[in-house]
């Protein structure tokens, strides 16, 4: 008796083939391939196992699909291709929480296989902000996994102690947060915050703001690209606040408050602004993004008014609308005289 079940199970472990991890790198909430192939024949049985927890996430017997609660809907199996040995299991959606080791589990008529595949996942970086707040400029980046790492320079070598502490925060999904401020007074450089974790990076780069005087009929306030503009995109704000502008390649919107203002954008991004009063003095902000990069550029917009124009136009309109008036009550006066005498 004991003989026996030594037996069966040295013929088991002989007959499951069982091969070092594979590693499959995915992208936070997109579809995954967890791949496994077999060997095809008759009778097939596959179950696919988190490892953790030794949860079963997804099985195949009997010629039907059979899916776990613990991964609510998002696992499914390539039907049409299992009859050709092709287990791979399909999985949407993928969270921080799917990390980790998976076994695939084949059994048909002739033999039982296995094979470990360790799923990483990453939520790369894709945004860095640099916000301005009196004199201390923040950086911030967030929905990042792994843990990210945040680093600050200046445009010049001079030894600037940068105050380069960070604070990260992780959300209920497990993705970072990461911020860091600097006193950026009495300096003239320009400031970049990179934020980068082992797969990927950005960066962004916070010029110190310089000022123009611009006329109120027509302004150009500059934001220099030396770029294509092909995958660039724009966006010009108000006062730290309000969007002006946002562009994506040649999609641009223009936010219904500027629509009278804005005249166009130019190639390197330049916006031009028209018919301006003093609610349109302050600072512009252009973010200036390409794939790798955020340039921020600000620049105050001091608007200078040309009263006498604008008191002689009111003028002319004026004397024109008396003029009218007096040529249509002169007119009224004949025809009411001509009706009298007639
Ligand atoms: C299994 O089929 C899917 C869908 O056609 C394919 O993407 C995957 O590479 C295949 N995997 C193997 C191991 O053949
Ligand atoms: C930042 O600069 C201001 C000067 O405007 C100074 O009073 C303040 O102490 C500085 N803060 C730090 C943390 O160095
Ligand atoms: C803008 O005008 C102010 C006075 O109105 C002047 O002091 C300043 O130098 C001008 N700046 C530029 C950049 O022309
Ligand atoms: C940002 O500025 C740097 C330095 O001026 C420049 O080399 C880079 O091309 C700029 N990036 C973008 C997206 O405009
Ligand atoms: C700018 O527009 C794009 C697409 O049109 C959108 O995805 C993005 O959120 C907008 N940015 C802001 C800051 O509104
Ligand atoms: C914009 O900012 C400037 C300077 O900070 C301020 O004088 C102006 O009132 C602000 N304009 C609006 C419309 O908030």
């Amino acid at each position: 008796m004991m003989k026996c079940v030594v037996f069966v199970v040295v013929l088991t472990f002989l007959q499951s083939r069982t091969r070092g991890d594979a590693e499959v790198s995915c992208v936070f909430m997109e579809s995954c391939i967890l791949p496994c192939s077999f060997e095809a024949d008759e009778y097939l049985v596959i179950h696919w196992y988190q490892v953790k927890g030794n949860i079963r996430v997804h099985s195949y017997y009997e010629e039907k699909d059979h899916q776990s609660d613990s991964f609510s809907g998002r696992t499914s199996l390539f039907n049409d291709q299992i009859s050709r040995g092709n287990a791979s299991l399909r999985l949407k959606v993928v969270k921080v929480q799917d990390q980790g080791r998976y076994k695939c589990y084949t059994r048909t008529w002739t033999g039982a296989e296995a094979s470990f595949i360790h799923l990483k996942i990453d939520a790369p970086v894709r945004k860095v902000d640099i916000q301005q707040v009196e004199n201390r400029i923040t950086c911030s980046s967030k929905g990042i996994y792994p843990k990210p790492e945040l680093t600050w320079s200046t445009s010049s070598q001079s030894s600037v102690t940068l105050q380069n502490k960070a604070t990260v925060q992780q959300t209920e999904q497990q993705l970072y947060s990461i911020s860091s401020s600097l006193n950026v007074s009495g300096t003239d450089l320009d400031y970049s915050c990179t934020v980068s974790t082992p797969t990927n990076k950005r960066r962004a780069t916070w010029s110190q703001p310089t000022s123009i005087n611009g006329s109120a009929t027509e302004t150009t306030i500059p934001c220099t690209s030396s770029n294509t503009p092909t995958g660039l995109s724009w966006i010009w704000r108000f006062n730290h606040s309000h969007i002006i502008l946002n562009q994506t390649g040649t999609d641009s919107t223009v936010s219904e408050e500027w629509r009278q203002q804005v005249k166009s954008v130019s190639e390197s991004g330049s916006l031009m602004l028209k018919d301006l009063s003093s609610d349109q003095e302050g600072m512009y902000t252009c973010e200036l993004s390409d794939a790798e990069e955020t340039n921020i550029t600000n620049t105050f917009l001091r608007i200078q008014r040309s009263p006498e124009k604008t008191r002689g136009a009111t003028f002319t309109v004026t004397v024109l609308i008396c003029d009218i008036w007096f040529m249509t009550r002169q007119r009224i006066y004949t025809q009411w005289v001509q009706l009298l005498t007639a």
